[in-house]
Parts: structure tokens; C-alpha cells; sequence
């Protein structure tokens, strides 16, 4: 390796490995992805999968619930999912803006109202994570509700997780496609390794913090154009590149834009050198929701732009490419794209904090120093 390519590999711990986990393998040059063992199309098939609600009970606990254990976690989610009035109500108070903001104080104000505030146990830290996942799935519905001038919801404990996000949302019950193809998504995002923000939970929880500052710190990394925040730029891009402009004006778009070195959002990953197993679910998506709500130019600039990428620069799209043209078509807003990913990722970064608990040791490297000469003598001020 160059001194450079080392250097920059270093940066960014490239194919470090920091840590063991049985939650979650990667291999990125078959382009496998697994949860506790369960291969991610096995988990996310339309007809034969499983909820999200299952994937949240197999992360935490590493096996499939059984119908009952299903059926109280259910009960558990239905009752997090109704917010605390306080939480309702400095909603309310913040200013318009970004999700991810909201999200970031709103979830931070919730650890003042958990009823396990200051407990640290496993169980009590077991059941801040079942509350934060129903807590943070009403908290962004309800929070894209009002951007859209509308008012809160009371959640219907008869739906499920993936209904019950887009009925706070809408005002509607969802129809059974979009409902499946909402939870899937939420499947497929629920985890994933040592992604950047699942990275900061754990180094947060190796200090033996609270859950909640854990998972604050996770949504301030996940909010980045380079982790979350691709999803809601991808459609920007669509957008900006217009909805009745055709496929040869977004090639034109993004051949321009590669032409200035500019990345593409939405395409390349730091682990899959194959595609990203999840936007092969999501590209199905984006065509097929696309095409039901009349709107199938995004699957098809999308499509445009996946050819001319990976002929120029050998990319394939990552999980944040089709999800965005997919979310567009189901009615939501660009601004809720990044904190419905946290809405599913909050499964994995609890069952990673849970874990770091579980068998926990400081995390705590070094650095290569590469600052001025040691030992500097201190100067009077004045011959500085
Ligand atoms: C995901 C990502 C951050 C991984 O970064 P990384 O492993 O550090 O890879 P690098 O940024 O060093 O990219 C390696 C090379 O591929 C290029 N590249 C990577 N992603 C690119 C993209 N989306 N568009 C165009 N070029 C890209 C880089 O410019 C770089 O080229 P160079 O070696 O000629 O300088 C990066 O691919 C990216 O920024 N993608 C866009 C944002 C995104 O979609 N994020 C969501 C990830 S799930």
C-alpha cells in the first residue's frame, strides 16, 4: 500500500475490526448481510419474511421470538409508541427545521420522562430500548404530521410498527402494499455492523453512559451527507434534476456532476464491493410503489443514473439510492428520509449498546502524532 492509500485507510479504521459482535455479519465482497445468522432476503421477503417488530426481537435477544413473546412485544411497542405529553408539547415549541434536530433533542428530552430514568440494570436498560423503538417510530410521524400543518395522532395499538409510522403520518390506515413495503424497509435498515453510527453508540456506551446519551450520540452521526443524510440528498438530486426533464437529462445531470469530481449520493460503501444487498429490495420498491402512486420517472432517472455510475466510476447504489425515489412515492417528505432511517436503525444501535453492556471494556485508541516537534519552549507572550 502507498503511504498515502495507508494514511487514508487509517482515517477512515478501514477494515479495522474493533470489536466482536453476534449481532450482525457483513461479508462485502460476496455482498452477504446477516442478522444473528438470518440471511437479510430470507428477513426482508415480501410474502415469507418477518416483521420488523420480529427483527427487533431478534437482534435484541439473537433467536426469533415465539408467537407469544412476539405478541407481548407488540404490547410492549403499541404502549411506547403513545409519547409522553412533555415531549408532545416541547414538539410543539421547536422551531421548523431540520428532523434530525427535532429528533436529536426530542430523544435526548426523553430520558428525563423514561420511568427507568437513572437505572442502569440490564432489565431496565432492555426496556428503554422497547420504549425508545415506539417512542422514536410516533416521534418522527408526528413531527412530519405537523411540518405538514397537521395535528397529532393518538397511535392505533391494533397496527403494527410499520402501519402505525405512516397512519401518525398521514391521518390514514395505510393499504397493505405500502404497509409491507414500509416494514421491509424497516427490516433492511434495522442493522448493520459497525456503521459510523452505531460505532459512536458503542464508544459512548463503553463509558458506561446512560441508553439514552448513547443513541443522542448515534442520531448526531447518522444526520451526516456520508451515513444517513445521503437518502434525502439522493432525492434532491432527483429533484433538482426535475420531474419531467427524462432519463437523458439525469444522465446528463450526473455525468456533469462526475465530471466535476463531485460524489453521487446514494452510490459506494466502505464494506460492499458487490451490491448493497439491501437496494436490491429497494429498487424493487421504488419501481413498483412508483408506479402504483403515478409516478414511475423517478425509478426510471434512477435507473439511468445507476447505469452511468457504474459504467464511469464501478459504484453500485447503497441502501440510500432506491430508498429515497421509494419513500418520495409512498407521499413522505425529503425532511423525514433520515430520521425514518433512525426510526429502524434505533433496533440495532439498542441491541449494540445492549451488547457493549453486556461484556463491556473502555474504548479507547491512539492516534499517530504528527504535530510539531517535541519539546516546544514556551514564549513570553510578547515574542510570539
Ligand atoms: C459511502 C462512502 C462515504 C464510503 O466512503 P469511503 O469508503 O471513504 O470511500 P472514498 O470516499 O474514499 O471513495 C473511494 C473512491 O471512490 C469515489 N467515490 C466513492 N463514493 C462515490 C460516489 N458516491 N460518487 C462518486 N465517487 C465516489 C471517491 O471519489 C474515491 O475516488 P478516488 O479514489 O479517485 O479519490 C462514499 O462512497 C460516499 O461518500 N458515498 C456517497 C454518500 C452515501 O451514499 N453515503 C451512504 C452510505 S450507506
Amino acid at each position: 500500500m502507498s503511504s498515502v492509500t495507508e494514511t487514508k485507510a487509517k482515517a477512515g479504521l478501514q477494515d479495522v475490526v474493533a470489536g466482536e459482535s453476534a449481532i450482525c455479519y457483513i461479508d462485502g465482497e460476496r455482498g452477504v448481510l446477516s442478522y444473528c445468522g438470518y440471511d437479510i432476503h430470507d428477513l426482508a421477503d415480501m410474502d415469507r419474511g418477518v416483521s420488523f417488530e420480529e427483527v427487533c426481537f431478534l437482534l435484541w435477544h439473537r433467536r426469533l421470538p415465539t408467537r407469544a413473546e412476539l405478541g407481548d412485544l407488540q404490547t410492549q411497542l403499541a404502549a411506547a409508541r403513545v409519547l409522553p405529553e412533555p415531549i408532545l408539547r416541547a414538539m410543539k415549541s421547536l422551531p421548523a427545521g431540520d428532523g434530525m434536530d427535532a429528533l436529536r433533542t426530542l430523544t435526548s428530552m426523553l430520558g428525563h420522562y423514561d420511568s427507568d430514568a437513572g437505572l442502569s440494570t440490564p432489565q431496565a436498560n432492555y426496556r428503554k430500548a422497547v420504549r425508545l423503538t415506539g417512542q422514536l417510530s410516533s416521534l418522527v410521524a408526528t413531527w412530519g404530521r405537523m411540518a405538514a400543518g397537521g395535528g397529532a395522532i393518538t397511535p392505533d395499538p391494533a397496527l403494527g410498527h410499520a402501519a402505525n409510522f405512516l397512519y401518525l403520518l398521514t391521518g390514514t390506515r395505510p393499504a397493505p402494499l405500502a404497509t409491507r413495503a414500509f416494514d421491509v424497509s424497516l427490516v433492511l435498515h434495522a442493522d448493520h455492523e459497525l456503521n459510523a453510527s452505531t460505532f459512536a453508540a458503542r464508544v459512548a456506551a463503553a463509558t458506561l453512559t446512560d441508553l439514552h446519551s448513547t443513541i443522542v450520540g448515534a442520531i448526531g452521526a447518522l444526520k451526516g451527507p456520508l451515513h444517513g443524510g445521503a437518502n434525502a440528498e439522493v432525492m434532491k438530486m432527483l429533484l433538482n434534476i426535475g420531474q419531467d426533464a427524462g432519463i437523458e437529462r439525469a444522465e446528463e445531470h450526473v455525468r456533469a456532476k462526475l465530471g466535476r469530481k463531485e460524489k453521487i449520493s446514494g452510490f459506494g460503501h466502505r464494506v460492499y464491493r458487490t451490491e448493497d444487498p439491501r437496494a436490491t429490495h429497494l429498487r424493487r420498491f421504488s419501481q413498483s410503489i412508483g408506479e402504483r402512486a403515478g409516478q414511475p420517472q423517478w425509478f426510471a432517472m434512477s435507473e439511468r443514473i445507476e447505469q452511468v455510475v457504474k459504467a464511469e466510476k464501478n459504484l453500485n447504489p447503497n441502501v440510500d439510492f432506491y430508498s429515497a425515489s421509494m419513500f418520495y412515492s409512498l407521499g413522505i417528505a425529503i425532511d423525514l428520509y433520515t430520521p425514518m432511517f433512525a426510526v429502524s436503525r434505533i433496533a440495532g444501535w439498542t441491541a449494540h449498546v445492549l451488547e457493549q453492556f453486556e461484556n463491556n471494556r473502555l474504548i479507547r485508541p491512539r492516534t499517530d502524532y504528527i504535530g510539531p516537534a517535541y519539546p516546544q519552549s514556551v514564549l513570553p507572550i510578547d515574542q510570539r
